[in-house]
């Protein structure tokens, strides 16, 4: 199984974004994770359209688009013209899950949602976010409860034979990686950990070993 490292570019110093993003695209970081809020799904605003465009010109590298807006089928397609590779939403911000999935199939993007309870949605889907920490902040410690949302998912994937993918989201670093990895995770997201860190490029090869 592939191990990925997405960096949380919520954590990087958008005064000198371009240099940020370069830095990660130089990394072993594989994709690049972008948190959209807006202050109405969760309690922060973070950025949009303008600020994913430069990042996108800086990295050819898989972006890991993360909305946590209310009525996410309104900006789909125009985050996947932006370049997304991945477009998670979250369950709760729409009334009607599965449309939002084809929509952003039909756009050629991949599908993802962090809900829990997903029952039928799981087979139409590319991955599946589990939030370690509540949406909305970086730097927040990681929810001891998440390691049995992951090797509970783990299970209903494997015992259905599908080909989604587990990518957790809050409060990794170098401590918890390996053993994330090892509960069935194929994707960490790792904000503060990686743009606090002194040498991040070493950081993420730390959470990959
Ligand atoms: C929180 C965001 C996360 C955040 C993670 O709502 O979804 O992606 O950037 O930050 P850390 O790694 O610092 O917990
Ligand atoms: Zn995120």
């Amino acid at each position: 199984m592939e191990r990925i490292i997405s960096p949380s570019m919520l954590s990087a110093d958008f005064g000198h974004l371009d240099r940020d993003t370069r830095m990660i695209d130089e990394s072993a970081a594989q994709w690049i994770h972008i948190d959209v809020m807006d202050g109405v799904f969760v309690p922060n605003i973070s950025f949009g359209f303008p600020v994913m465009k430069p990042i996108r010109r800086a990295s050819a590298k898989f972006l890991d688009v993360h909305l946590m807006i209310v009525e996410p089928e309104k900006y789909l397609r125009r985050f996947a013209e932006a370049g997304a590779d991945l477009v998670t939403f979250h369950y709760e911000a729409t009334q009607d899950p599965l449309g939002a999935i084809r929509m952003i199939k039909e756009c050629g993007v991949k599908a993802a949602t962090p809900v829990e309870v997903l029952g039928e949605l799981l087979p139409e889907l590319d991955l599946v976010l589990i939030m370690s920490v509540e949406p909305g902040f970086g730097g927040q410690s990681f929810m001891e409860g998440s390691w049995e949302k992951v090797r509970r998912l783990r299970r209903m994937i494997d015992d259905r034979g599908l080909p989604v993918l587990i990518e957790i989201d809050g409060g990794v670093s170098a401590s918890n990686a390996g053993d994330l990895f090892a509960a069935g995770c194929d994707a960490l997201v790792a904000g503060s950990a990686v743009f606090g860190a002194a040498d991040p490029k070493a950081e993420i090869v730390k959470m990959l070993e």
